[in-house]
């Protein structure tokens, strides 16, 4: 079943669909007093309709409050826990071309800063995910936008898997995570492979006209030159951050905690790394930036927008507790009221940095 636009995007949009590059009336209407101050991203991909309404390459998120991939399946583990259609959107678990059983158990652990895991991209490959997961999303999510989270091992991986999802059409974009080894090439992370990450962005790109985020990891030497390869090459969005790789050790067994031994970290250790990323990397190129680690309050979501980014991933802290993200968006409406803002993009992009 077709999923039926939102009323926000109806009112934003015109109700139809455009290329993105509207300027924010907020913007334009000279609302927001020194320009100057707003990164071009933000100037130049978001509309407000008066709250929390925002866009970004072209789609309308009812708020910018999206759950981040990985942390809540494909939405169904979710149902009868929170209402998902009340959030901005739902990126997925990660898809791959073929099922992947993942890392050995244990797989999450917690510690003070957040949690450490070790999932090893378990899903159950994408023509289970066409045949079971994306039906439930379409009859479930009419305002919610969802971006499936497609992960590969090999260039072509990722524009295969892209082409397969295709096929649905019930998607509202992709988000390519290339924190993975390619292991085709001897196991450089495609981020940090100028080369391969254009290549394989180029060819995702030329199997959809969706929107497509690319992912970076917080690892990456230069993440400013990484997200602007992502750009030439056809990003539409980037996703700031992935998870930072560590190790926690159980020392009474002297072994780690994690099955696989080392892990990914997230949550609240995470929140400063992305949010310094997202406001180097909005400077920098002109896309969206979905800002992600470690947010658990309102006010950790309004770093990522003034730091820059049009919309703010929710990850770990849902995990913990799945009524998270709807607090975040009613603490965001509060703020915005408290501070009388017409609209959230009001926000976006005014940190002013000491000089
Ligand atoms: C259990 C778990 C599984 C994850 N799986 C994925 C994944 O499949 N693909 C991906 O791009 N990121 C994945 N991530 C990373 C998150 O999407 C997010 O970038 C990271 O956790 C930081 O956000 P947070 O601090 O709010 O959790 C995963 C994170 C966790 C904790």
């Amino acid at each position: 079943m077709p999923r039926t636009p939102d009323p926000v995007a109806t009112s934003v949009a015109g109700g139809g669909a455009d290329s993105g590059r509207a300027v924010s009336p907020a913007v334009a209407d000279g609302r927001v007093t020194d320009a100057s101050r707003v990164p071009y991203a933000a100037a130049a991909h978001v509309a407000a309709d008066g709250s929390l309404g925002i866009r970004a390459a072209g789609l309308v998120f009812q708020n910018p409050i999206v759950l981040a991939a990985g942390t809540a399946g494909y939405g169904r583990e979710l149902e009868g826990v929170i209402d998902l259609d009340a959030l901005g959107g739902l990126v997925t678990k990660a898809v791959s071309l073929e099922p992947r059983a993942g890392a050995p158990a244990p797989r999450v652990a917690e510690f003070a800063g957040g949690m450490i895991n070790a999932v090893g991209l378990a899903n159950p490959g994408v023509e289970e995910v066409l045949r079971c997961e994306l039906p439930w999303l379409a009859r479930n999510l009419r305002r919610a936008r969802v971006l499936a989270n497609v992960v590969g091992f090999g260039i072509d991986d990722f524009a295969d898997v892209v082409a397969r999802l295709e096929d649905a059409g019930e998607l509202d974009g992709y988000e390519l995570n290339v924190s993975c080894p390619n292991v085709k090439a001897g196991g450089l992370e495609f981020g940090a492979d100028p080369k391969a990450l254009a290549a394989l962005i180029t060819r995702a790109r030329g199997r959809t006209t969706r929107p497509i985020s690319v992912k970076l990891s917080p690892t990456l030497p230069d993440i400013v030159g990484s997200a602007r390869v992502a750009v030439d090459a056809g990003a539409d969005m980037l996703t700031l951050v992935n998870t930072l790789p560590g190790l926690i050790i159980d020392v009474d067994r002297r072994r780690p905690v994690l099955g696989f031994g080392s892990g990914g970290v997230s949550g609240a250790a995470l929140l400063p790394l992305g949010v310094l990323a997202t406001w180097k990397v909005t400077r920098a190129v002109q896309v969206p930036v979905i800002g992600v680690g470690g947010v658990a309050s309102g006010r950790d979501a309004l770093q990522y927008l003034m730091a820059g980014a049009t919309l703010v991933g929710i990850g770990t802290a849902a995990m913990r507790e799945p009524r998270v993200p709807e607090r975040v968006i009613a603490e965001l409406g509060r703020w915005c009221s408290k501070h009388r803002l017409k609209s959230i993009t009001e926000i976006i992009g005014t940190l002013e940095w000491p000089q």
